[in-house]
């Protein structure tokens, strides 16, 4: 296994399940301290006792990303612990009022979602450019936008498609806002993904992959696994010059 991030920290949002969990494993996996945070404190401790047991070290802090003093907290924590902070992953988010049509979207969905989907991901960046634009290395950012943002085309995601979308643009302001401050942006996109977030009300693990089957041109959904694969790579040094970019995995949904 390459040891792409040995000596380094990486903090991941959202890492008490889905894609963040797996996200933290594999930074863990390639020498990564890991810091994971989210609301919950239980799942983030399940996944802190997961990396432990494959031998690495991580820390779990509870944290809400709509809330820039816990933002704020979080980072200097890390740095308490780990010494500083190298790598970002803002990968917390929700998806809520899935289905409904524009006119139907209930106003406290709409604002909850853009405030921990784009807000949430604003605060959790300032907070990390705040520490990485002090240290000699600077850091790398990626941020969890979706393939929904990217082609809309799915009724009744308007909502959660327009945060995502959010994010890209945010990523791609950002990263040229900073790259002089030795901060690298990025962020990646998934399709629908093996997390509970991909299934539809009611929907089994049956029902999801005959969906999958004919709806994504792989025929199936993302692991989580190739999720964190491509957050890693642009966290990584091999993507030195990669500044700004949306990296969609998703099965060709978008080709
Ligand atoms: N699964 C897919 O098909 C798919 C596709 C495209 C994009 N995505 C994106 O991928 C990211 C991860 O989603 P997932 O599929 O892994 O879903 P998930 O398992 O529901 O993970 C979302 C995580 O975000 C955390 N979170 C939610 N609100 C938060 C807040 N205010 N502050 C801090 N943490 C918060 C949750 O933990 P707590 O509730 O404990 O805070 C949870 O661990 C999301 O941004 C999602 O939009 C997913």
């Amino acid at each position: 296994m390459t040891q792409r991030f040995t000596g380094r920290t990486a903090l991941v949002t959202g890492a008490g399940s889905g894609i963040g969990r797996a996200t933290a494993l594999a930074f863990a996996a390639e020498g990564a301290h890991v810091v994971v945070a989210g609301r919950r404190r239980e799942p983030l401790d399940e996944t802190v006792t997961l990396i432990e047991e494959s031998g690495g070290k991580a820390l779990a802090v509870t944290a809400d990303v709509t809330r820039a003093a816990d933002l704020r907290d979080l980072v200097d924590a890390t740095v308490d612990h780990f010494g500083s902070l190298d790598v970002a992953v803002n990968n917390a988010g929700v998806l809520e009022a899935g289905g409904q049509p524009a006119a139907d979207i209930p106003e406290d969905a709409w604002r909850r979602m853009l405030d921990i989907n784009v807000t949430g991901v604003l605060l959790a960046l300032q907070a990390e450019v705040r520490q990485m634009r002090t240290q000699p290395g600077g850091g790398a950012i990626v941020n969890i936008a979706s393939r929904i943002g990217v082609h809309g085309r799915i009724p009744g995601m308007t909502a959660y498609g327009t945060t995502k979308a959010a994010v890209s643009v945010l990523t791609r302001g950002a990263a040229l806002d900073h790259i002089a401050d030795g901060v690298r942006i990025n962020a990646v996109s998934p399709g629908a993904s093996a997390t509970t977030m991909s299934f539809k009300p009611g929907e089994t693990e049956a029902d999801r992959a005959e969906r999958m089957r004919t709806a994504v041109p792989v025929g199936r959904v993302s692991t989580v696994e190739e999720i964190a694969a491509a957050v890693l790579y642009l966290a990584s040094d091999d993507a030195a010059s990669v500044v700004g970019t949306d990296l969609v995995v998703d099965g060709g949904s978008t080709a």
